[in-house]
């Protein structure tokens, strides 16, 4: 892989600075040949206002990506702080100054790998500039015939590599029926989560959400759109199971994650949610709040993000 085309100079390489070509994954290691491996996608925003770059809750990410690596088993890195520390090191000597996707990746590099096999492991972490991830037109979204898979066989809760398969199986579906996303039912029907987001409805005037029981990843973002309604808004939030049909008789919907921000659906099986093209009255709130927390330009929820460069404050 050349230079010339990496988005950006450096990864980083168990706490080093490595040149972005010289990122390495042996093929035989447990990694490459079992699927074994867990991960955490960030996001910075840059503010021109302030020139100043926010992190968005980068330790409660480690904290998940230590979660992660304990119900799996892979031995590795224990200290959020120092991984925080270096994932921000990591953008400051990328001299990146606009909105950055990041990730944080832990690998088990084990020479002709067992499927077992908890060490040694391996940390990668990039930081690469990433603007919308699904543009701000809203998604038509297709209830997978796939199921979420479950807690009994492969924990949602663990961001897992090998669970994105589950994902990728439903988008992949959803794409071929001419579907922006797609969403997945629990094996007992109910509404679990996307390929890459959590989901929330708006349904008689309550905001509800699946419960993280309900074979999700227990998203941050959906943890911070359940503070951002109560505390902002002054709502309450139903998390409770929700059926396939209340999707389709909702007032509003919208998915969220680190990548995908708070994103409007304005379908589901082509039933259209609201006017079916614009974000309903508490989405639009809710999206317009969460650009604002990210930002660090709300003063209760200040603690979520931490500028990057030191200039702003
Ligand atoms: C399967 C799945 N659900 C939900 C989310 C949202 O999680 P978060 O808000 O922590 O990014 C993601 C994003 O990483 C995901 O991959």
């Amino acid at each position: 892989m050349s230079t010339a085309s990496s988005p950006v100079r450096y990864l980083l390489h168990d706490g080093e600075l490595i040149d972005y070509a010289d990122a390495r994954l042996h093929v035989l290691s447990t990694s490459m040949k079992y699927g074994v491996g867990v991960f955490e996608g960030f996001r910075a925003y840059w503010s021109e206002e302030e020139g100043e770059l926010y992190a968005f809750r980068v330790q409660d990410h480690m904290r998940r990506l230590l979660d992660s690596m304990r119900v799996v088993e892979i031995e590795g890195p224990t200290d959020i702080d120092e991984l925080t520390e270096q994932l921000l090191g990591l953008v400051r000597a990328n001299d990146l100054r606009s909105n950055l996707h990041m990730r944080a990746q832990v690998f088990v590099d084990s020479a002709d790998g067992k499927p077992d096999d908890t060490g040694p492991s391996t940390v990668y972490m990039a930081a690469i500039p990433m603007g919308n991830y699904f543009g701000a037109t809203g998604l038509d979204v297709q209830i997978s015939s796939w199921a979420r898979l479950s807690d009994r066989a492969m924990p949602p809760r663990v961001k897992s590599i090998a669970n994105y398969q589950n994902g990728r199986l439903a988008l992949l579906e959803a794409r071929r029926n001419g579907y922006g996303a797609a969403l997945l039912l629990t094996e007992n029907g109910h509404v679990a989560e996307g390929a890459g987001y959590n989901v929330f409805m708006v349904r008689q005037g309550r905001l509800c959400t699946p419960p993280s029981t309900e074979s999700i990843l227990e998203g941050i973002t959906r943890d911070s759109v359940i503070q951002l309604a109560q505390k902002e808004l002054g709502l309450e939030i139903d998390i409770r199971p929700i059926d396939r049909t209340e999707l389709y008789s909702a007032d509003e919907i919208f998915v969220c994650g680190s990548a995908a921000e708070v994103n409007h659906v304005k379908s589901v099986d082509r039933t259209p949610i609201g006017d079916g093209s614009q974000p309903g009255e508490i989405t639009a709130q809710l999206q317009g709040l969460y650009q604002q927390a990210v930002r660090g330009q709300l003063d209760s929820f200040r603690d979520w993000v931490i500028p990057v460069y030191g200039t702003a404050r």
